[in-house]
C-alpha cells in the first residue's frame, strides 16, 4: 500500500489550500478557510476509501484524490466543450463541486468517517484497511457533504449542489430520480453534475489502476528476489556436493589432492 512521507502529506494539503485561495475570494473564502482550518487534522490523514482494491485507501489518499478529480474535471470539460458539448457553468463552480464533492468522507462535525480496523484477519484477507464510524449519523457522503458547508454558512450554486450530489453518477442509486428521467422536460437542465462524475470516475479507477500495478511491481521484484536466493543456495549445495565427492572418491582426483597437499607419496 502506498505510504506518503509526512513532508508528502504537509505539501499535498497545501496544494489543496492553494487551490482553496486561488479561486474562491471574500466571504466565501473566509467560510471555507474556516472550515478547512478546522478540519486540518483530520483531512491531512483521511484515506479516500476504506478498502484497499478501491482507490487511494492510505493515509492521505483523501487530499491526493481530490487534487486528482479537481484536475481531471478541468481536462473533462475542455475536452467536453472541444467535442461540441456546452459549458454553461464556471470554472469556479466546477472546482467548488470538485473539492468537495466527497467531503463528508472526513467525518461529521465531530468525528470521523473512517476508522481504522482493528480485525487482522479482514485487514489481511478482505483488504479492508478502514471501516465506516458506526457512532456517526449513517448519511450518502454527498449529503454529509452539503450539510458541513452549510454549516459554515458556505452558500452553494444550484450546479455547485448538483455537481457534489450527483458525482458518483448511478453508482449511487438515491441518483436514479435526476439520471434516470426519460422524460427531456425533467432532465438535467446543466451537465455540470456529468462532468463531475465522469472527473471522479476516471479519477478513481486510474488511481485503482496505479495501486494493482504498483502492487504487481512489488510482487514480481519480490518473486525475482526470492528467484535469486534460490539460485544461490543451489549453487552452493552443488558446490559443497562437488567438494564431497572429490574428498570422498576413491579415484585418481583423491590422489592428486593428497599429492598437491603433501607431496609426492613414497612408494
Ligand atoms: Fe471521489
Amino acid at each position: 500500500m502506498k505510504q506518503l512521507t509526512e513532508q508528502q502529506l504537509k505539501d499535498n494539503y497545501g496544494k489543496l489550500r492553494n487551490v482553496v485561495s486561488e479561486t474562491f475570494s471574500g466571504e466565501r473564502l473566509e467560510k471555507l478557510n474556516k472550515l478547512y482550518d478546522d478540519f486540518e487534522d483530520r483531512i491531512v490523514v483521511a484515506p479516500a476509501s476504506g478498502k484497499e482494491e478501491y482507490h487511494y485507501c492510505h493515509v492521505g489518499g483523501y487530499v491526493e484524490h481530490i487534487l486528482h478529480v479537481v484536475d481531471t474535471a478541468k481536462k473533462v470539460s475542455k475536452l467536453y466543450e472541444q467535442i461540441g458539448g456546452t459549458i454553461d457553468w464556471t470554472e469556479e463552480e466546477l472546482v467548488f463541486a470538485a473539492l468537495h464533492h466527497d467531503l463528508g468522507k472526513v467525518g461529521d462535525l465531530t468525528e470521523e468517517h473512517y476508522l481504522p480496523q482493528e480485525n487482522d484477519w479482514r485487514v489481511k484477507n478482505m483488504g479492508e484497511i478502514y471501516i465506516a464510524n458506526p457512532d456517526i449519523q449513517n448519511m450518502r457522503a454527498p449529503e454529509r457533504g452539503l450539510f458541513i458547508l452549510q454549516h459554515y454558512g458556505v452558500v452553494c450554486s444550484l450546479n455547485e449542489t448538483l455537481g457534489i450530489k450527483l458525482a458518483d453518477g448511478l453508482y449511487d442509486e438515491a441518483n436514479e430520480y435526476y439520471l434516470k428521467t426519460f422524460d427531456t422536460k425533467k432532465s438535467l437542465k446543466n451537465k455540470m453534475s456529468h462532468i463531475l462524475h465522469w472527473a471522479d470516475h476516471m479519477s478513481t479507477v486510474s488511481e485503482y489502476d496505479e495501486w494493482r500495478f504498483e502492487n504487481q511491481k512489488q510482487s514480481e521484484k519480490v518473486a525475482l528476489s526470492v528467484n535469486k536466493i534460490k539460485d544461490a543456495v543451489d549453487k552452493q549445495v552443488e558446490s559443497n556436493n562437488e567438494v564431497k565427492e572429490k574428498f570422498n572418491t576413491k579415484s585418481t582426483d583423491a590422489k592428486d589432492i593428497f599429492n598437491e597437499l603433501f607431496g609426492e607419496p613414497k612408494k
